[in-house]
Order: structure tokens, then C-alpha cells, then sequence
């Protein structure tokens, strides 16, 4: 058996003698949108640095725990505090937590971020479903030897983004009203945002939004067989000919902005899905 195996086996040991229940599905909440953690009802927290060989929050999001609990009268897991590769973690780090959320019985992954339009037609605080991302940050969280046991050493990815979900998705969208866009995510390593050229570069190649999280969750998501939606809040608009900053304030209190008609469509989702 090979370290990393071993490594993800010792904390889905400990996860599972801790937690309350075990859910089929799970949520990954983006920047501006942890509040979830409140609306769970009989929640139950795990603090990461209690779970052995899960990587540690840093500073800036130091409250990272799993949370279990009722959403909506359905058990879910809740990772409050999520990784990203612009604050130094590894694509392998990044894809401990989601390994381990699907070996305790996660098949459902539900994602959300914060990210800039690049779809001259969004506005700032709109949703978007991904349909499809382009994976921009030259990194991979199956780099390595392959766990056979875990999935393909070449999974496919004609459908990352689960068709199924997304026409739930859209279905709980039209009838609450809430507009949804449908687009292609770039997913980028960051900190530095793009540049004007760098953004006219990716909307060329067919992005609709940019982000610096979500792809490595998404790779080991399907690598190991799990049904993935992932949805971006749109927080800023990057248009390239008339090219403005985007302060992290802003970015945060666009994603708040958002969040009710977010949570909306994800507590819905989690019972119908
Ligand atoms: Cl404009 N770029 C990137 N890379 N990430 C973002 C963003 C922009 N806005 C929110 N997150």
C-alpha cells in the first residue's frame, strides 16, 4: 500500500469514529460564503488539525473544520475552510480532504468560489453554473503513482461537471427566479490577478469566469467515480479594454452579496440531488 493511501485510511478512521453520521454528500464553500456552517442544524465539527495528515489552515482562514449537520433536514458534511494552491499547498494536500470525504461516502460534491466574469453579459454578484473548466494552473493532483483502488491513471473527463446536477440546478433556479449562467471556469494559480492581456487571453480561449481554487478538488472529485456541481459567484467583471482593479473587500462583500441566492440554490440542491 503506498504512503498517501495509507496516509488518507488513517484519517478516514479517525473521521468516521468521530462523526455523527456519515452523508452522501458534501459541501466546499468559497470565499464570502462560509456562512452555511450556520444554517446546519445539529452540527458536529471536527477541527482539522485533530485529523491526522490533513493539512493545516493558515492563518487567514484558520477556523478549517468539517462540519456535520441537517441542511435542510439532509445530513451533509460542510468543509469550512477550504486550500488553494496560491497559499503554498500542494495539488496532493489540496486533494487529501476530498479523498477522504469520499472514502467515508461522499458520492455528491457540491462546490462554490468566488470568481472574476470574463463573460462580457455577467454582473457582479451573478451566479454560474461550471459546465466545464479549463485547468490553467500547469498542476495536477494525480501527478504520482496512481491508487488503482481510488480510480484510472487517465480518468475521463468528458463530464467532470455532472449533467445530472446541473439540470437540477437550473431546474431550482427557474422556478425561484434566481438567474444562473451557464459557463466555462478557468481555474489559474494565482495571487496575482490577471493581467489585461492574460484576461483577454482567457476569454479568448472560451472561459467564461477565472478563479484560483476549485480545479484540484474537481480532478480528485472524478478521479474517484463522485458527482461534482460546482457553481461561481461572479464577483467582479474583467473587461480588458477598460481594465479596473479588483480589491479583495470588494470581492468578499460582492461574494456576501450574493450568498443568500447561493444558498438558496445549494439547499435545495442538497435534498434533490
Ligand atoms: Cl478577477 N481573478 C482571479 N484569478 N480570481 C478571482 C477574481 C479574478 N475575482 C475573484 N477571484
Amino acid at each position: 500500500m503506498q504512503d498517501v493511501e495509507k496516509k488518507v485510511g488513517e484519517a478516514v478512521e479517525f473521521v468516521k469514529s468521530k462523526a455523527p453520521f456519515l452523508p452522501d454528500r458534501a459541501i466546499i464553500l468559497g470565499t464570502g460564503l462560509g456562512s452555511v456552517a450556520s444554517d446546519l442544524k445539529n452540527a458536529f465539527s471536527i477541527p482539522y488539525e485533530e485529523i491526522s495528515h490533513f493539512p493545516r489552515s493558515t492563518v487567514e482562514s484558520h477556523e478549517g473544520k468539517l462540519i456535520f449537520g441537517l441542511w435542510n433536514d439532509v445530513p451533509v458534511v460542510a468543509m469550512k475552510g477550504r486550500f488553494h494552491l496560491y497559499e503554498g499547498y500542494s495539488p496532493h494536500e489540496i486533494a487529501f480532504p476530498v479523498r477522504v470525504l469520499r472514502l467515508i461516502g461522499v458520492n455528491i460534491l457540491l462546490i462554490s468560489n468566488a470568481a472574476g466574469g470574463l463573460n462580457p453579459l455577467f454582473e457582479p454578484a451573478d451566479l454560474m453554473l461550471i459546465v466545464d473548466h479549463i485547468n490553467f494552473t500547469g498542476r495536477n493532483p494525480l501527478m504520482g503513482p496512481n491508487v488503482d483502488r481510488w480510480g484510472p491513471r487517465f480518468p475521463d473527463m468528458t463530464e467532470p461537471y455532472s449533467r445530472r446536477l446541473q439540470k437540477i440546478a437550473l431546474d431550482i433556479a427557474r422556478e425561484r427566479r434566481i438567474t444562473l449562467h451557464r459557463g466555462v471556469y478557468a481555474g489559474v494559480l494565482g495571487p496575482s490577478m490577471e493581467t489585461a492581456a492574460e484576461t483577454r487571453m482567457l476569454r479568448a480561449f472560451g472561459a467564461d469566469a477565472v478563479g484560483m481554487s476549485t480545479v484540484m478538488e474537481v480532478i480528485t472529485a472524478v478521479h474517484m467515480g463522485m458527482e461534482v456541481l460546482a457553481l461561481s459567484v461572479i464577483t467582479n467583471v474583467n473587461r480588458p479594454d477598460c481594465y479596473e482593479p479588483a480589491p479583495l473587500e470588494q470581492v468578499i462583500a460582492t461574494a456576501e452579496k450574493a450568498a443568500p441566492r447561493l444558498m438558496e440554490l445549494f439547499s435545495e440542491l442538497v435534498k434533490k440531488a
